[in-house]
């Protein structure tokens, strides 16, 4: 083939490429989408009231969040275009500042230096990985139980937690049972021995590490029904005889994605930190950003991953993570959340927070 054909041919490839992603009908959608709900922002207000069954005490209040949601589709425009894997757009977080998202919602204590290591804490072994399976997922295992609801209330460091627990308690057990996070909102207050005054503190933030250590000392946690969630900080009801898991050992994992992928194979769905910036307006497909704080804010269960996730733009196929949030079911894809996995620039800081806990099998009293 002559040079001149195989530019030609060249091409021919490229521009059919570009055309392919340009006419692609869900990047279409979606950002026309943005588009039109910014032009009719009245409209999308009122159906996102109506959908997420919000109403505001006074005109002011509902003047001031049509203002914030307005900046909110701007946002999920911006976050769009920096995220082409993913599909952002209106969520039930529409109507709240990123300040007040990140207080209600969130609730990650961020550590200040170093994270501070409980005594009990144990450095993962390293583990071989040439025979990880391309995809995996505990979902289909039964190791992981129902989405749940964190609330507007900083908490999502128990349900990451209970969730890790829950994991390897069926690993242990061979039983999945739904566990309190409300016990270690209102009796987990275990200190990070790095830091003078930085505790576990309910619904204003916590660290899974720091609740593995109360949750072994305490002698495990109730079920979800002994102790149901409130949302709101309590007094501690913790009744030791109402046990049914108990944490064995806990181990905080290297930041090498092999590694965090082997050690979810082998122990159960993982615990990680997270940055949750681009959540907010996360309505589906794999998280991708160019650009992604790596200060985690967030706690959410690592619970499988994925070979091949469609990514429009870019043309093929990227690998991801599967993660459970705890925003309940009509947050993301059911609950659910992806973003990309071997870029290498450990996105949003999700390597550098990860760790498992291994159960022990109680006899309930
Ligand atoms: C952690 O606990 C599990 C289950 O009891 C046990 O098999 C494992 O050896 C323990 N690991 C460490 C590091 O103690």
């Amino acid at each position: 083939m002559d040079k001149l054909s195989l530019l030609a041919i060249t091409t021919v490839l490229l521009i059919s490429a570009v055309t392919a992603a340009v006419e692609d009908p869900i990047i279409r959608q979606v950002v026309s989408g943005i588009e039109d709900q910014l032009l009719n922002a009245d409209h999308h207000f009122a159906s996102f009231k109506s959908k997420f069954g919000k109403s505001y005490a006074t005109q002011e209040e509902h003047d001031y969040r049509f203002t914030v949601f307005k900046a909110n589709l701007r946002r999920a425009k911006r976050h769009q275009a920096m995220d082409p894997d993913a599909v952002h757009g209106v969520t039930k977080f529409m109507d709240l500042t990123p300040k007040e998202f990140r207080r209600q919602y969130l609730g990650m204590r961020k550590p200040k230096n170093k994270l501070g290591l409980p005594a009990d804490a144990n450095k993962a072994p390293i583990l071989p990985t040439s025979d990880l399976p391309d995809d995996f997922d505990w979902r289909d295992h039964g190791a992981v139980g129902k989405v749940k609801d964190q609330g507007g209330c900083g908490s999502c460091w128990a349900f990451s937690t209970a969730g890790a627990l829950e994991g390897a308690h069926f690993l242990a057990t061979g039983e999945l049972v739904s566990l309190s996070e409300q016990q270690l909102v209102d009796c987990d207050h275990e200190c990070d021995p790095s830091e003078y005054g930085a505790c576990d503190a309910g619904c204003n933030g916590g660290l899974m590490t720091s609740a593995y250590e109360y949750t072994l000392k305490a002698g495990g946690l109730e079920r979800e029904e002994a102790y149901p969630y409130t949302g709101t900080d309590g007094t501690c009801k913790f009744d030791k005889s109402k046990v049914v898991a108990s944490v064995s050992n806990f181990s905080v994992i290297t930041s090498d994605e092999d590694q965090i992928a082997a050690n979810l194979v082998k122990h159960g769905p993982l615990s990680i930190g997270i940055n949750a910036i681009f959540m907010q307006t996360y309505v589906g497909g794999v998280s991708c950003p160019y650009l992604c704080p790596k200060s985690q804010d967030h706690g959410v269960l690592l619970v499988g991953y994925g070979a091949a996730g469609f990514a429009p733009i870019r043309l093929k196929n990227k690998p991801y993570w599967i993660i459970k949030n705890s925003w309940g079911e009509s947050w993301g894809e059911e609950g659910y959340y992806k973003i990309c996995r071997g870029t290498g620039k450990n996105l949003c800081g999700m390597d550098t927070m990860v760790s498992s806990v291994a159960a022990i099998s109680v006899v309930p009293q």
